[in-house]
């Protein structure tokens, strides 16, 4: 069957706006849109540029907006799109690089804030830190996240303010605010309770809709809500010992500034 693909490019030292280029590819069987995209490169026009690595939707570097939707390119069948005409875009909300290569920059930087690593400061046991299966089944869904960034692409919050942590960044904060394990509660759950944290959250379900891994983000935004809430008014033991500041009204003004963002569209990079 052949397909068109109607691909991003953009090439900063050359465009002044990005531009679709359509390559038509003979689709066969389980074709990836990831296959295609390599069709044309190796066999149409090598400047096509994107992302990959694994191929096995482990290493979450091709993410992208496929047919109006965030998905991996690997693990994303052209049959299963059911078209005869696919799109592909950069991840929505990004700074744009190069055609459908994107800024993970400010990404990682909210994942490094996030503190995303064990915090245990008593002493070590002869072997690990052990926890029961009913303790691990609570972070379990969070350890399915690879990193691709559809998610926090995918909010609309996050288009509308690059300063909110977003649903991957709060997922990881939730994974390890709920390890059991963990001794560093109380510096989590203020960033959870913090300006950017959790509480920007609207509940869109748009993270969690366009998550490649079936990682519930949203609902990890809302259990840190609760967990916040509940160390705030005294539950929940003495380990946390923190005002949560809530977020200021902003003048008018300011508030207003932005209302009319760029939703959606990345941003490139001059
Ligand atoms: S939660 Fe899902 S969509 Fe978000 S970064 Fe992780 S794997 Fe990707
Ligand atoms: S549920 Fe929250 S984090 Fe997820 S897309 Fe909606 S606003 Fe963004
Ligand atoms: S190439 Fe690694 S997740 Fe798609």
């Amino acid at each position: 069957m052949e397909v068109r693909f109607r691909v991003h490019r953009f090439d900063p030292e050359v465009d002044v706006t990005p531009r679709y280029q359509v390559y038509t590819v003979d689709v066969e069987g389980d074709m990836t849109v990831l296959d295609a995209l390599h069709q044309i490169k190796w066999y149409q026009d090598g400047t096509v540029t994107f992302r990959r690595s694994c191929r096995s939707a482990i290493c979450g570097s091709c993410g992208m907006l496929i047919n109006g939707r965030n998905r991996l390119a690997c693990n994303t069948r052209v049959s299963d799109l059911g078209a005869t005409e696919v799109s592909v875009s950069p991840l929505p909300g990004f700074p744009i690089l190069r055609d459908l290569v994107v800024d993970w920059d400010p990404f990682f930087a909210k994942d490094a804030a996030m503190m995303p690593y064990l915090v245990n400061d008593t002493p070590a046991p002869q072997k690990e830190r052990r926890q029961s299966p009913a303790e691990y089944e609570q972070i379990d869904n969070a350890t399915l996240c690879i990193m691709c960034g559809c998610c926090s692409s995918a909010c609309p919050i996050v288009w509308n303010n690059g300063e909110y942590y977003g649903p991957a960044a709060l997922t990881k904060l939730y994974r390890f605010a709920f390890d059991t394990r963990d001794t560093a509660t109380n510096d989590r759950l203020a960033l959870a309770g913090s300006e950017e944290g959790s509480w920007r959250c609207h509940t869109i379900f748009n993270c969690t809709t366009d998550c490649p891994k079936g990682v519930l983000n949203t609902q990890n935004i809302q259990a840190l809500k609760r967990k916040v809430m509940l160390k705030n008014l005294g539950f929940g033991g003495t380990r946390i010992s923190f005002e949560v500041t809530p977020p200021q009204p902003k003048p008018l003004a300011d508030a207003t500034a932005g209302a009319h963002g760029d939703f959606g569209a990345g941003h490139h990079r001059k």
